[in-house]
């Protein structure tokens, strides 16, 4: 064999034994590097006959190509062993089960309120929104709530700086909708022509001073109002006689209208319902306040109390959820405990 040979040789077996392309290079240099010793027998060259220069010269430079050869085979090789080290360090495993994102849903409060709005929808009920911050005007003086009612008393009213407070009702919508349902009607009525009757719920978050296992500071109410010239307390009978049908899905339920009293109507209901079977049958619950809209408010609405009359009610969300639930504690539906509130759908 003769010594070029064994120079390849010698060079395959280092660089086979290298580990990482830094050593690898270092093992190179000894052969192709400036003084590596293919690159010194290349300069040897030099002194030899311009015949032996050529046959030599030959040799040498196919033994160079074996190493390049040997030295870039290794190379590929030391770079995929590399690479597979980096895929397997950073190998997903997509045999592993998905993390599971939990599946929200309604909290059983805005089902309640989802239904409602439904159901008085389906009788051409329009949905109105309103401030949660109220005027003492709305919610109370314009609902002919007079200073001395015990409603405005600091025990039970969260009063804000101001002229304002935390709406202690829904009923404030009665007179914010009515107003710009008459601004929007206003030529109608200057020209003596008939105004569109007003028909309207107005649910929402109020606010009182107030906590145990039926109370929350923060409750929910849903306010109704239906104004007219020909509206009576038999509509009131008969439209929330049908919301009660379609809201607990029965008829198999009774209603009575409770002689009662509020500022802003008169007369004035309390609306009890009681079911013929199931776990509540039997008993009477309240679910409304109700009655015919008092002439002061409807005057304080912008309209004739000699023309326009109607009826009101409010209803409590939070109580009609705890009844069509059987929920009998309402600080669970604000705990915001997903046990619970996950089990409505
Ligand atoms: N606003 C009353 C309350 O919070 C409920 C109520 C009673 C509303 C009678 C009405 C009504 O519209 O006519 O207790």
């Amino acid at each position: 064999m003769s010594d070029l040979d064994t120079l390849v040789q010698e060079a395959r077996a280092l660089f086979e034994s290298c580990q990482t392309p830094a050593e690898l290079e270092n093992a190179k240099a000894q052969f192709l590097g400036k003084s590596g010793h293919i690159t010194l027998m290349m300069k040897g060259l030099g002194a030899l006959s311009v015949e032996d220069k050529k046959a030599q010269g030959a040799l040498i430079n196919k033994s160079k190509v074996a190493i390049e050869e040997a030295l870039n085979s290794k190379r590929a090789g030391l770079a995929l062993a590399e690479l597979e080290v980096q895929l397997k360090a950073e190998a997903i495993d997509v045999t592993l089960p998905g993390r599971s994102s939990a599946q929200g849903g309604l909290h059983p409060v805005s089902l309640t309120l989802e239904r409602i709005e439904g159901i008085f929808g389906s009788m051409g009920f329009d949905v109105a929104q309103g401030p949660e911050i109220e005027t003492d005007w709305f919610n109370f003086t314009a609902l002919n709530t007079p200073p001395d009612h015990p409603a405005r008393s600091m025990h039970d009213t969260f009063y804000v700086e101001g002229d304002y407070v935390l709406r202690t009702h829904t009923s404030p919508m009665q007179i914010r909708y009515a107003v710009e349902h008459v601004r929007r009607h206003k030529e109608a009525l200057e020209a003596g022509l008939p105004m569109p009757e007003i028909r309207v719920i107005a649910p929402g978050r109020t606010y009182r001073v107030d906590s145990d296992a039926t109370h929350s500071p923060m409750f929910h109410q849903c306010e109704g109002l239906w104004l007219g010239e020909q509206v009576s307390f038999k509509d009131l009978k008969v439209v929330f006689t049908n919301f009660c049908y379609s809201f607990f899905e029965t008829r198999d339920l009774e209603l009575r209208f409770r002689p009662s009293f509020f500022p802003f109507t008169e007369p004035s209901a309390e609306i009890d319902i009681q079911f013929a079977s199931g776990p509540l049958a039997g008993r009477w619950l309240e679910v409304a306040g109700s009655g015919q809209v008092h002439p002061k408010v409807v005057s304080n609405m912008g309209l004739d109390p000699e023309k326009y009359i109607g009826f009101a009610f409010g209803m409590g969300p939070d109580r009609l959820t705890m009844l069509r639930y059987g929920v009998n504690d309402l600080r669970l539906f604000f705990d915001g405990d997903l046990r619970f509130l996950g089990q409505f759908r």
